[in-house]
């Protein structure tokens, strides 16, 4: 992956960028945190935002077959509405079947429909 300056108020390099994300900081607001990126000027953070995608679009959903969530994205958007429809195209989820919940996600995710919250999750949050 290419380097260069992502956050020019802060010199802020891609590479930088991309450990804070893969070390856990998976929002715009987090990585500011993290590298400063985006708490200048706020110029940066649409350019943050797409490599948090990127990034998180080559994490692997299915581990049996070593499916990455921008292939099945992909499928999706290509057709395969359905999770059984998913594993016709890409495999993901049909090895031990662990990640089914997590391809119906992203097909939530993808089709816009918004997922059903954990219930409790905000009390969690909230109330510690
Ligand atoms: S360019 Fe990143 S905060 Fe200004
Ligand atoms: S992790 Fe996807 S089928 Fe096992």
């Amino acid at each position: 992956m290419e380097d260069k300056i992502i956050c020019g108020c802060y010199k802020v390099t891609k590479n930088t960028i991309v450990d804070a994300i893969k070390n856990g900081a998976e929002t715009v607001e987090k990585v500011g945190e993290v590298t400063k990126a985006g708490t200048g000027c706020g110029n940066c953070k649409n350019s943050i935002q797409a490599i948090i995608d990127e990034v998180k679009g080559n994490e692997i959903v299915c581990g049996c077959y070593k499916v990455t969530k921008a292939q099945i994205i992909d499928a999706i958007k290509n057709g395969a509405n359905t999770v059984e429809k998913v594993g016709e195209v890409t495999k993901a989820g049909t090895g031990c079947g662990n990640c089914k919940n997590s391809i119906q996600a992203i097909i939530d995710e993808v089709n816009g429909s918004s997922p059903k919250k954990e219930k409790g999750f905000f009390k969690r949050f909230f109330c510690k």
